[in-house]
């Protein structure tokens, strides 16, 4: 199934494009490697007919918004994520339209219809600077996710209007379990993603993006790490520091694998395949929703 998904990557003209929370093997075929941010500006230079995207659903429509012309597929349209489902377009409207002074920052994950009711769009890799970008005495709404959305406050010394969603999957770690992890392993240092809760933010050497993150245990001079994000980004940590040692941070549920996203799982090498040979499921939007949605996307590209 790898030899023809290539095979059919170049008859198609087809590019992939894929996240580091992907399995192993799909990182290891995708054109473009990254984060959200890395993928959105990918995405908008992207000259091929077909963009594969080996990520969540939020991921592909973005890639469609910015660039309607492409056909944009999806190897799995359930690959959906509890951090966008955690904040329904209407009861957003309402939330909006009880602080009317506010202008509306959005992670990046969250639906079109929430883009589409922002003013800027950020991800973690360039959240603080856009928070920045904001005149002090302007208030603002930060949603969908309350953790990242304390970490800014923390970082950038703003007061937000806190949207209260979450991510599933960060949400897991447990406090008690990495400090006692931790213990086992003094000279490790403990990494983590900002969509981390704060307690566990409080503790880490280091906070960032998962590109942030595979950048700093590449320069950085420790030996090992606790890493607190979805474990599939320890396929290409490994790659980028093979004499390192990476241990995937323990969630507080013994009985799953919680550190795996589920949504981001979902994306199989079989349904890659068979979306490429069919070119199907694909990301279709209507043109006025996709016309909301890009101006704060645009206005994010334009800050990054
Ligand atoms: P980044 O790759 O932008 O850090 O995002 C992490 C994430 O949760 C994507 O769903
Ligand atoms: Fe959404 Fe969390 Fe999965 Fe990222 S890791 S796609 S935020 S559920």
């Amino acid at each position: 199934m790898i030899e023809e998904i290539k095979r059919l990557k170049a008859a198609k003209n087809a590019v992939l494009l894929a996240h580091y929370y992907q399995e192993d093997a799909i990182q290891d075929l995708a054109d473009y490697l990254g984060d959200s941010l890395y993928l959105a500006k990918a995405a908008a230079e992207v000259s091929s007919k077909i963009i594969v995207f080996a990520g969540v659903h939020f991921m592909a429509e973005t890639a469609k918004i910015i660039n309607p012309t492409k056909k944009v597929l999806l190897p799995d349209l359930n690959a959906g994520c509890s951090l966008a489902d955690s904040c329904p377009p209407d009861v957003f409207a309402a939330f909006k339209a009880k602080h009317p002074k506010a202008i509306v920052v959005t992670y990046i994950n969250c639906s079109a219809e929430i883009k589409a009711l922002s003013d800027i769009v950020c991800t973690s890799s360039n959240a603080v600077r856009i928070i920045e970008s904001i005149p002090k005495d302007q208030p603002i709404i930060f949603a969908p996710d309350k953790n990242l959305g304390r970490y800014l406050i923390k970082e950038t010394g703003r007061d937000m209007i806190l949207w209260d969603g979450s991510c599933i999957v960060h949400e897991a770690f447990s406090f008690d379990k990495i400090v006692a992890l931790a213990q086992q392993h003094p000279k490790a240092k403990f990494i983590a993603h900002p969509e981390s809760e704060s307690q566990v933010l409080a503790i880490a050497h280091y906070i960032g993006s998962t590109s942030g993150l595979l950048n700093f245990v590449q320069n950085d001079s420790a030996d090992a790490y606790i890493v607190a994000t979805e474990a599939g980004i320890l396929h290409e940590m490994k790659k980028r520091a093979p004499q390192k040692t990476f241990i995937p941070a323990p969630v507080s549920d013994d009985t799953c694998a919680c550190s795996e996203c589920g949504f981001m799982k979902l994306n199989t090498i079989e349904k890659l395949y068979l979306c490429l040979k069919h070119e199907l499921p694909e990301i279709n939007l209507d043109p006025s929703l996709m016309a909301a949605a890009k101006a704060p996307i645009d206005r994010m590209l334009a800050l990054s």
